[in-house]
């Protein structure tokens, strides 16, 4: 007889691996599914910890969460290097925001003036200090931001540091898909695997990232309304002869999209990134590569000369107002941790904290609140195709027969 875990999580990304982790340190018993796990978006992710500089105006409550693990991840950081024995390369190194022409100029003084009424530190340069910070830049940058604390992490070190240290805190892995929640008594109880077993928890995570939207069983208004944003990004090299090349992140809106160059302490230099909306397409195109490269290349033009490593793209999990979905849903037994978007490494730090907390203690913590699951639920019950008996008819037929459950608890 198989005993039922405290959580099972289902997926193995940064998000699904920091709430394993911590929650298995509150003393939970801990699964985690992933058929490959630690291979999603913090592949492809750049890792800057940009709280400021992507402040975004109507995201006011989004940014105390950025701020906060922002602030959380000096600690974080030591605690996951100390259970890991692995470096995560966090750098203590800020951000330079930079504008091209008069109009990007007009608009990051906008930024600024929105950042300072937020209370929020940065400080307004011109082209020449801008130029005197980082030499490398393009003669004409016209002005620039200097964020003394927005740093940046590599989360391809991060991932394997989270993974190392589930294994030592005991959380189980299970390299294997999860197809489908089962239900009953109106409450999540199982999880069934591509493999067709199916195991048991007290309370089951979905941390999938732009796939959570996936799995069969769920009755339709739990659900959560992520979808994938792709972002292709590139990393290129820089050889000893040329660095130090840039000291801090360097970034700029051109044409519109936003353009960010992040280097490491190792010589990676992280180009990133498109956000197109194409489904689960993670093809890299060479236009993608084509309009990083210019868009770059106008803010660095000496990124021509290094060589270019490595091109990949990933999917970001989208929410419908770029804000995660945080803690329990209607469904009892269900919890949600998806739909982090532009956010997910920086959210990593408070993300684990609040999860370990809401599994250990049943309670969401006040931080937790305006990310509730539950904030889509009101438009969803009114929408025409959730009206509420096709809801509890589709809860009926997903109900598990009494054999079945007893599989389950076998
Ligand atoms: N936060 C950076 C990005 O999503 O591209």
């Amino acid at each position: 007889m198989r005993q039922p875990s405290d959580v099972i999580v289902v997926g193995g990304g940064v998000i699904g691996l920091v709430t394993a982790w911590r929650a298995a340190l509150k003393g939970l018993r801990v699964e985690v599914l992933d058929p490959e796990p630690g291979r999603g978006a913090a592949q492809v992710a750049a890792g800057m910890l940009a709280a400021v500089t992507e402040l975004q105006y109507g995201e006011q409550t989004l940014l105390r969460l950025n701020l906060a693990s922002s602030a959380r991840y000096p600690s974080f950081v030591a605690e996951l290097e100390d259970a890991s024995g692995m470096d995560c390369g966090y750098r203590r190194c800020g951000t330079l925001a930079v504008a091209l022409d008069a109009d990007d100029r007009a608009q990051l003084r906008e930024l600024h003036t929105f950042q300072t009424s937020m209370g929020l530190e940065a400080s307004w340069l011109t082209g020449r200090e801008c130029r005197r910070l980082e030499p490398m830049l393009a003669p004409g940058v016209r002005g620039g931001l200097r964020v003394d604390g927005d740093h940046q992490v590599d989360p391809r070190r991060l991932v394997a540091a989270l993974l190392q240290a589930c294994l030592h805190a005991g959380v189980r892995r299970h390299l294997v898909a999860a197809r489908e929640i089962r239900v009953a008594d109106g409450r999540a109880r199982a999880v069934v695997l591509d493999d067709g077993r199916v195991l048991a928890a007290d309370q089951i995570v979905l941390a999938a990232g732009s796939r959570s939207d996936r799995l069969e069983g769920l009755p339709e208004d739990v659900v959560p309304p992520v979808r994938p944003v792709k972002g292709q990004v590139l990393r290129l090299r820089v050889p000893r002869a040329h660095a130090p090349f840039l000291s801090r992140t360097v970034r700029a809106v051109v044409r519109g999209g936003h353009v960010y160059l992040v280097p490491r302490e190792n010589g990676e230099l992280v180009v990133g990134a498109t956000s197109e909306e194409m489904g689960d397409d993670t093809t890299v195109t060479a236009g993608g590569v084509y309009e990083l490269l210019r868009d770059a290349h106008e803010l660095v033009p000496g990124i021509t000369e290094l060589p270019l490593v490595e091109t990949c793209a990933g999917l970001r999990p989208g929410s419908p107002d770029n804000a995660p979905l945080i803690g329990p849903t209607d469904l009892p037994g269900l919890v949600l941790a998806t739909g982090h978007y532009r956010n997910g490494i920086l959210l990593t730090a408070v993300t684990g904290d609040l999860m370990a907390e809401i599994l250990a203690t049943g309670t969401v913590p006040e931080q937790a609140l305006p990310f509730a699951p539950q904030r889509f639920g009101a438009a969803r019950r009114t929408a025409p195709q959730t009206a509420p008996e096709a809801t509890a008819r589709e809860l009926t037929a997903r109900e598990l027969t009494a054999r079945e459950l007893q599989e389950v608890a076998s």
